[in-house]
């Protein structure tokens, strides 16, 4: 039997982590997450499917990629989070539950940070609790899939 897979995409300014505003984002660069997503999801006998683009419309095909194929969505949308009906659609039009986690605590932040087209269509949020929240999402969708089909 195959792995279960996990899709993990991240979005726009996402590849600059580790030198990008540290006090807000943290050290870690984006490679060391991927890393950290791989060791864990190993541990829990889950692949990972591991993406960053600064471009809306890759986002959209690797989470329409997701249907009927992955076990559940990590998705890290960046600025699109706070704009992009375009992500929400395809992460409705995917059904497949979804956790959005963010690096920083967004409510802690400018206003504009607050709305969230993303949680529309997520299981939940991750926020505040740096490059640990990635492991907490898979955490969240091993538990949540667990008994399905794919999971
Ligand atoms: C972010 C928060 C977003 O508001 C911001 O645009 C990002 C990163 C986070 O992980 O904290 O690019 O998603």
């Amino acid at each position: 039997m195959t792995a279960p897979v996990i899709l993990v995409v991240n979005g726009p300014n996402l590849n600059m982590l580790g030198s990008r505003q540290p006090e807000v984002y943290g050290r870690d660069t984006l490679a060391d997450i991927e890393s950290s997503c791989r060791q864990h999801a190993a541990t829990l006998g889950i692949d990972i499917e591991f993406h960053q683009s600064n471009h809306e419309g890759d986002l959209v095909t690797w989470i329409q990629g997701a249907r009927g194929r992955c076990a559940g969505i990590v998705i890290n949308a960046g600025a699109y989070t706070h704009t992009s009906i375009a992500i929400l659609d395809a992460l409705l039009a995917a059904e497949v539950p979804a956790i959005e986690v963010h690096l920083s605590n967004l409510h802690q932040r400018e206003d504009f940070r607050h709305q969230s087209y993303v949680a529309k269509a997520a299981k939940g949020m991750i926020c505040g609790l740096g490059s640990h929240g990635y492991l907490l999402a898979i955490d969240a969708l091993t538990r949540l899939t667990r008994g399905t089909r794919k999971a």
